[in-house]
């Protein structure tokens, strides 16, 4: 497996252009199990994922060209409405073809996805508003079953209220609601960019959806059986951009340009920076992001959109090992993410785990070590400590970061940053 290898200290200087966001990607690729003619997406990053997500359409029978950053996705001959664990087990999102099989083909088959390195991550949501369209749902051999009224007839619209916001459930039964008959009302949605995007794309394929990024979504199905296909660039990763916005305020006398990235869908981290002493600025167009002065203690705690990002927590959470004073990250979102915390401890930071809670005290100075995360935004949070730290860090299991992050040592590195990628070091 490979590592990163980053010898810290060098202020990171210049531009660094933001990717397509991953998290709207995959939804808008399983979105075109919803048409029969040939969609292409463009802006999409290089990522493991976007691979995982092309071999699974493959397997259902759909025709996939991948040449980030454009993604081409044209009907096949058969279609297979079968999503199987060896797919399923790489990338959660996989469950998002659930609603578009079942809406479009009347049944499929999905392996639950099982739980994750940050948390139990149950679907139960996503099946209950299927239910609700009328679907039966049978759990069987770690598979759902999932078959349309009747006999894999035609999902009816349905009134869902989510008992918790949910991004991917909320997305899964937009794309049912899509081709289901008659009006849908999704209450207690998750409001995050990506959802919105979702919406957009499926109102160019026809759809009637209207509310998508707010908490209530109503979708008019298409009685056409099948959407349109589209032809779509899709929004810049807030995530990515944020993961550089720390990276830049980490490190003593940096000065970087974040280009392409859109403030709007990233106020509670801007905030939260400005509050740690972090100069972020606007042009309307790009972001400069430059420290004045010491880092100061700043609380966080995670919230669905528009809080603050719990894919932003660990990135943050690094930044504080280095502010002055005491500050109290609370994770809200997921059980288990925390698992950068024992391997910054390992660099020489101060973090005491309390339940969903962490309590960082500042040091002066982070240390180089040998680390490794067990997911993607834990990984990006130990390069970023790697960057401020004295001496050498080897970030293991870079498996991960190639999940979420395109390119991420060439666009740290042309940035100023001394990181290199260490092909095939030990696990
Ligand atoms: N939940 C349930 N039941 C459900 C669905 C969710 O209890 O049926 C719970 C989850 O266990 C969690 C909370 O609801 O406690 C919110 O989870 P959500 O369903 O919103 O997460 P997700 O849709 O599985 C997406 C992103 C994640 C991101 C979360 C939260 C995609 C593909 N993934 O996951 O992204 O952390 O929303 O914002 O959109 C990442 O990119 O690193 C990543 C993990």
């Amino acid at each position: 497996m490979d590592a990163i290898r980053i010898r810290g200290g060098a202020p990171l200087r210049g531009s660094v252009r933001i990717s397509g966001a991953k998290n709207a990607a995959l939804p808008i690729l399983c979105a075109t199990l919803l048409s029969d003619g040939g969609s292409r997406l463009r802006n999409v990053p290089a990522l493991r994922d976007i691979q995982t997500t092309a071999a699974l359409l493959r397997f259902l029978g759909r025709d996939v060209a991948v040449a980030a950053p454009e993604v081409s996705v044209a009907p096949g001959s058969d279609v297979r409405p079968e999503a199987p664990y060896e797919l399923v087990k790489q990338m959660r999102a996989s469950v998002l073809v659930l609603g578009p099989l079942v809406a479009r083909f009347g049944r499929a088959k999905v392996s639950l996805p099982g739980g994750c390195a940050i948390g139990a991550r149950p679907i139960d949501q996503h099946l209950k508003g299927l239910e609700a369209m009328g679907c039966r749902i049978r759990l069987e051999h770690g598979y759902v079953l999932a078959e349309g009224p009747g006999r894999g007839g035609r999902l009816q619209g349905a009134e869902v209220c989510f008992d918790i916001p949910t991004v991917t459930g909320t997305e899964n039964l937009m794309m049912a609601a899509a081709l289901a008959k008659g009006r849908s009302t999704l209450v207690n949605c998750a409001r995050e960019p990506e959802v919105e995007e979702l919406g957009r794309v499926l109102n160019k394929m026809g759809a009637q959806v209207d509310g998508a990024g707010t908490d209530v979504i109503h979708v008019v199905g298409s009685d056409r059986g099948a959407l349109a296909p589209f032809d779509h660039a899709i929004i810049p990763d807030r995530i990515e951009a944020g993961t550089y916005m720390v990276a830049a305020a980490i490190v003593d006398g940096s000065d970087v340009v974040i280009e392409g990235a859109e403030l709007s869908d990233m106020e509670a981290l801007i905030v939260k920076l400005r509050a740690a002493g972090v100069e972020v600025a606007s042009d309307g167009q790009n972001v400069r992001v430059r420290r004045a002065g010491p880092l100061r203690a700043v609380n966080v705690t995670t919230a669905p959109h528009p809080g603050f990002p719990t894919d932003m927590q660990a990135q943050f959470l690094v930044l504080m090992c280095l502010a002055r004073g005491e500050s109290v990250i609370t994770e809200t979102i997921f059980e288990h993410r925390f698992q950068h915390v024992p391997e910054l401890q390992r660099m020489g930071a101060t973090v005491a785990l309390r339940g969903n809670t962490a309590v960082v005290q500042g040091v002066e100075a982070l240390h180089g070590a040998s680390v490794m995360a067990t997911d993607l935004r834990a990984s990006a949070s130990l390069v970023i400590a790697g960057l401020v730290a004295t001496d050498e860090t080897e970030v293991r299991r870079v498996y991960h970061i190639d999940r979420g992050y395109e390119q991420i040592e060439q666009k740290l590195g042309r940035l100023g940053a001394r990181i290199e990628r260490v092909k095939g070091a030990d696990a």
